[in-house]
């Protein structure tokens, strides 16, 4: 690789936000819609694609069911990227993979979450997630990814 082809490929990563969603996300729109809504993951990526590039930054967007797949989402983006907006699902109660993975990285975390995981079942209200998170959205809607997106957005500008 020349070096003009990897200051290239260092910028790109440096515009780039993750938004990486766990388990069961997969079925957003189907799944409970009177606690997570009617739009689909594909909307929610739609509309995280539009803010992101609002503000300059490029979007990777990926679900997974698997610990070890959202694991090495986590690696590839933990240093120079612009953040990673994290929905891990069921796994943000119970992973110190994801927690220990999160620990690694060199960019803000936002945990976000869809409903107000707060006025839930009381196994909802630990999360391993926030133990890195630099900011938690909870509550509100799919619309929270996209307030999420911004705020990294918000956070690159801030920076010296
Ligand atoms: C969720 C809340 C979690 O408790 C749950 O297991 C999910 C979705 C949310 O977006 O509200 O899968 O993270």
């Amino acid at each position: 690789m020349t070096d003009t082809e990897t200051a290239t490929e260092t910028n790109l990563k440096t515009r780039t936000v993750l938004v990486l969603n766990g388990p069961n996300l997969n079925l957003l729109g189907q799944r409970q819609p009177e606690i997570y809504g009617a739009e689909t993951l594909s909307d929610v990526e739609a509309r995280c694609r539009t803010e992101a590039e609002a503000h300059g930054l490029t979007l990777a967007f990926h679900q997974s069911n698997a610990e070890h797949a959202l694991i090495d989402w986590i690696h590839a983006y933990r240093v120079g990227s612009a953040g990673i907006v994290i929905n891990a699902g069921a796994y943000t109660h119970t992973s110190i993979a994801i927690l220990d993975a999160l620990n690694t990285c060199e960019v803000p975390i936002v945990e976000c979450h869809i409903s107000n995981v707060h006025r839930r079942e009381a196994f909802r209200h630990h999360s391993y997630v926030s133990l890195a998170a630099t900011a938690v959205m909870a509550g509100f809607g799919t619309h929270g990814y996209v307030l999420a997106v911004r705020h990294l957005a918000h956070l690159r500008d801030a920076r010296p």
